[in-house]
């Protein structure tokens, strides 16, 4: 019997088999658009591919590959694509949405024959037509091959905004300003007490659920970069999205993470009714300014019963509003009378708030956290102030060395974390932008990636020996990240 696998060698297994089977399928199906089926290289290409399924199919009993926008699903385990086979995916991936096949099923081992019959039908299938893989199917069955079928590319509604990641950097940086403008606007709206422009807020953070689906590292590292000034709006920004990536990995469904968005952007709204002056203090809180601090989620929460617009909303805003210094053993602000669990939306945003509070501080002259610290905190108060499994989510999340950190390395060098891998053992070995210093300034270097091993000794070539603060430097994170 085969002994059980956990999880994360499951999903390791998945993308090492599923990386290699698209490797050598997506070769024979180029093969298959450029030469025809008497070709020598084509049966040297057949070959390659069907030692790789007969493989599968003898080890595992079957070979399924799934498509869901752009994620890949191996024997229906989500496959963790490296940075180094990205290109190769996303080519494979736009041959098959010509094609409009979403799925490839193998049940038994291949003859030649059979791959050779197969790779030619998929290859000269018509683009664009959604009945396909009606049509190939039927082909398929007509010359009495059993040991493979296709399925379609199931569509969904938003994928016309798929773009490639320059344009998606564009469009997120947009989102991400566009909110801080609206949070800003939201406020004077409230102090000025006119009606909320909600319809827009809505439709920015359903936006920024749609960016999150594709790719959340760019909105992640806005989030991350702590130069901004205005502290208010970009805090709100910054636990809206922190909140939707967060709910995103803990697979809430889309329609209820443009809710947490909003949430997260208004979860400070008592706020506004706090006198600026209080607010902005840098010296120490009296005893009866702490008061009023501390009455901020009561006060948002009121806010929030006393707007109409919110509609079916605002029970979730006001989870976000009344609970979010709450904690999860209750010990927080405000204190309750009777005891009751904190909701999902609570607890996400809790940590969202406490995380970027700390990274980014409100008063200029206390210390910032550098981010494991933080994370560190998280992990001692994980079932005090926190949901103990969110934490451990929040901490993948984020990473050791977020995007956006600044490094130092061991070989001297500094540079700003610019991508993480998703596999969590590599977690420490992020790509670094290299920055030099030269005329009197700071420039842009190489993007090296810290997983590069040196050919002989081994041994990794670049390692991060410690974060470093920008301000001491006078570094603008944001010049070189974004
Ligand atoms: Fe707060
Ligand atoms: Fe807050």
């Amino acid at each position: 019997m085969a002994e059980e696998k956990s999880p994360l060698e499951q999903e390791h297994l998945s993308t090492q088999l599923g990386t290699e089977w698209v490797i050598k399928f997506y070769r024979l199906l180029k093969g298959a658009m450029l030469y025809d089926r008497k070709n020598v290289l084509i049966d040297h290409l057949i070959q390659e591919c069907l030692q790789v399924v007969n493989d599968i199919i003898q080890s595992e009993g079957n070979l399924f590959l799934k498509i869901v926008r752009d994620n890949f699903f191996f024997n229906n385990i989500r496959m963790i694509i490296k940075a180094d086979k990205y290109p190769l995916f996303k080519a494979f991936w736009h041959e098959m949405r010509k094609r409009r096949i979403g799925e490839v099923e193998v049940l038994e081992e291949m003859s030649r024959e059979d791959l050779r019959e197969f790779i030619y039908l998929i290859s000269g299938l018509e683009e664009g037509n959604e009945s396909n893989y009606l049509y190939l199917n039927q082909r398929l069955e007509n010359r009495n091959i059993e040991s493979v079928r296709v399925g379609k590319l199931e569509s969904f509604k938003d994928e016309e905004i798929y773009i490639d990641s320059e344009d998606q950097k564009k469009y997120s940086k947009e989102i991400y300003f566009k909110s801080i403008a609206l949070i800003k606007e939201v406020i004077d709206s409230i102090q000025q007490q006119k009606m909320l422009n909600i319809r827009k807020a809505k439709r920015l953070m359903q936006n920024a659920v749609n960016t999150i689906l594709q790719d959340d590292s760019t909105l992640l590292g806005l989030a991350n970069i702590k130069h901004y000034d205005e502290y208010t709006f970009n805090h709100s920004v910054n636990v809206a999205i922190y909140a939707m990536v967060l709910g995103h990995r803990i697979g809430i469904p889309k329609k209820h993470l443009s809710h947490l968005g909003m949430a997260g952007l208004f979860h400070d709204i008592g706020k506004t009714k706090i006198p600026k002056d209080i607010l902005n203090k840098t010296e120490k809180l009296t005893p009866e300014e702490w008061a009023m601090m501390r009455y901020h989620p009561v006060m948002g929460t009121e806010l929030i019963m006393k707007m109409k617009e919110w509609g079916e909303l605002s029970t979730r805003m006001m989870n976000g509003a009344f609970e979010h210094h709450l904690r999860y053993d209750l010990t927080g602000y405000p204190r309750l009378t009777r005891k009751r669990k904190v909701s999902l939306f609570g607890r996400i945003i809790t940590l969202a708030d406490f995380y970027d509070a700390l990274v980014r501080p409100r008063v200029y002259n206390r210390f910032p956290y550098v981010s494991e610290k933080i994370l560190g905190i998280m992990l001692e108060r994980s079932g005090k102030d926190f949901d103990p499994v969110l934490v451990k989510v929040f901490i993948n999340m984020i990473g050791v060395f977020p995007l956006g950190t600044l490094v130092l390395l061991n070989t001297n060098e500094i540079g700003i974390v610019t991508q993480i891998h998703e596999e969590t053992e590599l977690i420490d070995r992020p790509k670094v932008c290299l920055i030099y210093y030269k005329d009197g300034e700071y420039r842009k270097g190489d993007v090296v990636d810290l997983r590069e091993r040196d050919e002989e000794s081994k041994e990794f070539k670049r390692s991060v020996v410690k974060t470093l603060d920008p301000n001491e430097y006078h570094i603008n994170i944001a010049e070189f990240a974004l």
